[in-house]
């Protein structure tokens, strides 16, 4: 008997291949929770990026699912409570976008300090206003990295070349180990006082729901420039907009959203803030790395053995 397995949100062409040798494959992508529901049952596997909520819902009425994958780092958008009570292995693709995102971070900032969108789409306008767009440099800049893991150190390797001194905070990573890549550990009170940039690297857990807030936006040194390429609901978009309205937050950067689309963001109309639409994993390399990673670790766990990253 072959296997069926679902894709339901975009996958390169390297992993798909690579399933298409092992079981039946369909890729049916922008599927609403009901339709999902609807066909779930056929499948013996599920594999997803950030478009698709795989809620308990869908889990539920996966009657022969063995493997939940996502094809990224993040695991927010799959119920893997209600996955490990059915005895469904999630898996991702924590790797193969790292330097992606990384690089999507770097670009937003320095898009950010020298007001790169913003002035683009003046002078395609047919505008030529030079002073409008006055920098910063980040040169000599105290960077703040919320979450010193994969990204996070690749991030202050990149903001050291540019002589930014790094600061971290992270509380699941030694002093040593920061210090041995040249990188201060603060407590997250000390970063908010002391970075001219904040950029966020945590998953979106309890811990770090609007971690960026009102309050903690008022302890943060006037002038504040925030990026996050990490996950929607870290930064709260209302306290945000408030910051920036008041003048205490110079700027932002941001890749994600509390809600993507999007649609209703108090964000999204304000010339400081510059965005993107979820493209920190957004490259070739990146999307092979973890559509082949993902088809792997499917076609191991189906033919009995484990996955990689549980
Ligand atoms: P990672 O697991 O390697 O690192 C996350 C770090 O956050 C860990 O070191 C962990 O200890 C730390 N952390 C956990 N709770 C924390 C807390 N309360 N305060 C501070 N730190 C805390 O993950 P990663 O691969 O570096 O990814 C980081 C984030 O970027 C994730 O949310 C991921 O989903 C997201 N991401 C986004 C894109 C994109 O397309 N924009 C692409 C890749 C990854
Ligand atoms: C991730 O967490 O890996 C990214 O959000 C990936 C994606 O773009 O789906």
């Amino acid at each position: 008997m072959r296997y069926r397995v679902l894709v339901s949100d975009p996958l390169a062409e390297e992993g798909l291949d690579t399933l298409k040798e092992f079981c039946d494959l369909d890729i049916k992508t922008g599927l609403t929770e009901d339709q999902l529901v609807d066909i779930i049952g056929d499948y013996d596997a599920l594999l997803v990026r950030s478009g698709t909520e795989v809620t308990a819902r869908v889990i539920e009425a996966g009657k022969r699912l063995k493997f939940i994958g996502r094809a990224g780092a993040g695991v927010d958008n799959i119920d893997t409570e209600a996955a490990t009570r059915k005895g469904i292995i999630v898996a991702n693709a924590p790797e193969g976008n790292t330097l992606a995102a990384t690089e999507h971070t770097m670009a937003m900032m320095l898009a950010l300090a020298r007001n790169i969108p913003q002035a683009n789409a003046s002078v395609k306008k047919g505008e030529w206003k030079r002073s409008k767009f006055m920098g910063v440099e980040l040169n000599e800049k105290v960077l703040g990295i919320v979450g010193f893991g994969r990204i996070g150190r690749e991030v202050a390797k990149r903001a050291q070349a540019m002589e930014m001194k790094c600061i971290a905070y992270d509380p699941f990573i030694s002093s040593e180990r920061a210090a041995s890549l040249g990188v201060e550990m603060v407590t997250l009170e000390d970063l908010f006082r002391r970075a001219d940039v904040i950029t966020v690297h945590t998953p979106l857990i309890k811990e770090t729901h609007h971690m960026i807030n009102a309050g903690a936006i008022a302890t943060m040194k006037d002038g504040v420039r925030l990026v996050n390429c990490a996950r929607g609901g870290i930064v709260d978009e209302k306290a945000l907009a408030d910051g920036i309205a008041s003048g205490k937050v110079a700027g932002a950067a941001l890749d994600v959203f509390e809600s993507e689309p999007p649609t209703d963001s108090p964000v999204i109309g304000l010339e400081q803030v510059i965005v993107t639409p979820h493209l920190g994993a957004s490259t070739v390399e990146a999307q092979k790395n973890v559509a082949i990673s993902i088809a792997n670790q499917c076609i191991s766990v189906l033919s009995g053995g484990s996955a990689k990253y549980v």
